[in-house]
């Protein structure tokens, strides 16, 4: 691959740094880091799919078993352990290979291991690539509490490459999507079109649409967080269908969907409020629920729920949050606002419907 075909997103927050994004860049990663002391963190999954450019980038890599149940202390400790007795030392750099889960840990590691050393993202999962890996969050799970321990902290750099797709569970490719389609619902309308007029390419994963559904999802996310690094505020409008959709996973017990699933039923029931609000038509609902149909995402919980105890789940994450009940809504695609009188009775109605 042509250097020239790389697309840089430079990301200027307190620490800048660049987001590469392309296909086939292997070697163009591999001579980027080849002369720093690089420790890489991987899952079993993708160290069993990479092996080979994995022990490339580095002899030191450590694998903890794949799965959100890792994203622990327990994993913490064990990174910190290999990175100890292999000598990092403050000049080193932490490179993550991986999904949301290794990019969350790996990053934690690295901003606390020796007060913070250097790191790398290098995205496999598509929620890694359009979301976790860019913003600077990291942490893990402790108490039964998702993200309760961790930081903000940027990287030196992201490394995205839309070749590692190619081998992610199609399920998880396509809940990913509810991500990419939310960023088209807050702030960038030509890009839901794109994707209203390429679902069969992207369907078929496309390198080609995919890296500019993957830049565009980069770009406006980056725009976000440079206005709000620390999220104090504008960076609530990412938020947009989650407080639902935290719901939702919360009433299943995090086992009957995976995020972006949660995510679009959620995104669903923001537009139905927003439509209650009189913010959007009917005919925004209706090309929102049919553009998360064709790419193949749930529009509506299956199994039996009880709208009144999944808004009592909402109000008491919020409550805990220590915010009200406000909610980022739609004034049309392409545009988001926070409402922060929205009636608990609109919200429980819209709950309780079927669509
Ligand atoms: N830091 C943030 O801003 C932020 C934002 C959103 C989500 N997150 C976190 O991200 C995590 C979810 O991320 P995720 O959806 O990537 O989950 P994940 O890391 O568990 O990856 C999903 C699955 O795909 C596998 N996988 C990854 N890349 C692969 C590839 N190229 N080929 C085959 N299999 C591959 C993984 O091994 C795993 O089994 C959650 O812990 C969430 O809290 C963080
Ligand atoms: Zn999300």
């Amino acid at each position: 691959m042509q250097t020239a075909d790389i697309k840089q997103i430079d990301v200027k927050v307190s620490k800048p740094y660049t987001v590469y994004v392309g296909e086939g860049l292997h070697d163009f990663i591999k001579s980027e880091l080849k002369e720093k002391r690089i420790y890489v963190v991987t899952d079993s999954n993708v160290y069993e799919l990479y092996r080979d450019f994995l022990k490339d980038l580095s002899s030191y890599v450590f694998v903890f078993e794949a799965g959100e149940e890792r994203k622990n202390y327990s994993t913490l400790l064990k990174i910190y352990d290999f990175l100890i007795e292999n000598g990092a030392d403050r000049y080193s750099y932490a490179v993550g290979v991986g999904g949301g889960v290794v990019g969350d840990v790996a990053g934690f590691a690295a901003s606390t291991y020796m007060r913070g050393i250097g790191l790398y993202h290098i995205p496999t999962s598509l929620l890694a690539m359009v979301d976790s890996s860019i913003g600077g969050k990291t942490g893990i799970n402790y108490h039964g509490l998702k993200n309760i321990v961790g930081s903000f902290y940027q990287p030196n750099g992201v490394f995205v490459d839309v070749d590692f797709l190619k081998t992610l569970p199609e399920r998880e490719y396509i809940s990913a999507f509810a991500e990419v389609v939310k960023y088209g619902i807050i702030m960038d309308a030509s890009l839901f079109e794109f994707l209203e007029r390429n679902v069969e390419l992207i369907r078929k994963r496309e390198n080609k649409v995919l890296k500019i559904v993957v830049e565009r999802s980069i770009k406006n996310k980056v725009d976000i967080v440079e206005k709000d690094e620390k999220e104090k505020g504008q960076r609530a409008i990412l938020n947009f269908g989650h407080t639902f959709a935290h719901a939702i996973e919360s009433f299943t017990g995090y086992s009957r969907y995976l995020h972006g699933e949660a995510v679009a039923i959620g995104m669903v029931k923001a537009m139905r409020v927003s439509q209650r609000m009189g913010l959007v038509k009917e005919e925004d609902v209706e090309r929102v629920r049919k553009l998360l149909s064709d790419l193949g995402l749930p529009l509506k919980m299956e199994e039996e729920k009880d709208a009144y105890r999944i808004f009592q789940i909402m109000l008491k994450d919020k409550k805990n949050k220590n915010s009200s009940l406000r909610f980022v809504l739609t004034k049309g695609i392409g545009s988001s606002i926070i409402a922060g009188s929205v009636r608990e009775d609109l919200i429980l109605d819209v709950i309780s419907e079927d669509t």
